[in-house]
């Protein structure tokens, strides 16, 4: 919808009302209203109380029409098309492998919870030939030809993808805690992903942003979903030990090169495969900003996640591992 108030051009999209010549205080008000669209305590509690029947009963969950050919460069406001399409290969390269990622946290998960090692890695037979897709992988592996495609219209070319390694299944003497950490830096990426692609909307309008809604709203599923699952999980688990677990995920790299890794390491690329570096200041501290709009309501809605609640949804602690 556009119309002209004043000399002005004003359009509202799924960020809300704003005019063409875009100050950083309208994009963070973007930022807000995309926030109050997509992240809410309502929205976290439905996409968590989903689970038990996607567990018993996957099913992905369906896009709404993409109008690609309206995808165009001039969807981009606030932002240059090389600096965004930078993004966006960076954004590319950190969704592959996603095979990989979905076939670590199987094995993470099998023996405690088979029922959530489905979800997310399918099935394997006897000799480890991968027999059914898990519903998180089927789900998340739109996201890197959608990306892909958006790339070559904005940029006029094909992205040269350069995935990662995933990095592999590490068996550990207390498989509880070993999950417990690989859990978290699953949550961390969903947390990552929904905010940047929550950013980019800000970014953008149209078809553009309605491509990158559909993104959003498989990342703010998976993770509530991962989340959720965790607070059940773990119950002992309070926000001072997710501290001190990422705290020590963090450094981890320093001391001990085998383990899963360093948080502040994955984060630190996630940033230079972004393309940080060619962010404005004003782009940087929006992306900020982001982060800390999307990470209240989940603060809020962590809150009424109460043991008594989780139990009802997902049984006692003890009883899913074996649930079918
Ligand atoms: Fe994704
Ligand atoms: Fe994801």
């Amino acid at each position: 919808m556009t119309y002209v108030l004043s000399s002005h051009t004003h359009t509202t999209d799924l960020a809300g009302e704003f005019a063409t010549e875009l100050g950083w205080w309208q994009i963070l008000q973007r930022i807000r209203t995309l926030r109050q669209r997509y992240v809410t305590e309502p929205i976290l509690r439905d996409r968590l109380e989903e689970l038990p029947h996607q567990l018993a009963h996957p099913t992905v969950r369906p896009w709404g029409a993409i109008a690609w050919g309206d995808v165009h460069a001039d969807q981009l406001i606030g932002i240059d098309c090389e600096t965004f399409c930078a993004t966006l290969l960076g954004t590319i390269n950190t969704e592959a492998p996603i095979r990989g990622y979905t076939q670590s946290s199987r094995q993470y998960l099998e023996r405690l919870y088979p029922a959530m090692a489905r979800y997310v890695g399918g099935r394997v037979d006897e000799s480890n030939k991968l027999v059914a897709i898990g519903l998180w992988e089927r789900e998340e592996k739109r996201h890197t030809p959608a990306l892909a495609k958006l790339y070559t219209i904005l940029s006029g070319e094909k992205p040269d993808i350069v995935p990662h390694a995933a990095r592999p299944y590490q068996p550990a003497d207390d498989p509880r805690e070993n999950l417990y950490r690989h859990g978290l830096h699953r949550v961390a990426t969903e947390y990552g992903a929904t905010c940047l692609y929550l950013w980019m909307m800000a970014y953008s309008t149209g078809a553009l942003q309605a491509v990158l809604a559909e993104l959003l709203i498989d990342e703010i599923n998976h993770m509530t979903k991962f989340w959720g699952f965790g607070m059940w999980a773990y119950p002992d688990s309070s926000l001072v030990k997710i501290g001190q677990t990422l705290s020590r995920a963090m450094v981890r790299k320093l001391r001990d090169r085998t383990s899963q890794g360093s948080l502040l390491h994955t984060l630190r690329r996630m940033m230079d495969e972004l393309a940080w570096e060619r962010w404005s200041a004003t782009q940087r501290l929006t992306l900020l900003y982001t982060f800390d709009q999307v990470i209240k309501p989940i603060c809020a809605w962590n809150g009424t996640l109460t043991p008594t609640y989780l139990d009802a949804l997902f049984g006692k602690p003890d009883e899913i591992g074996n649930a079918t």
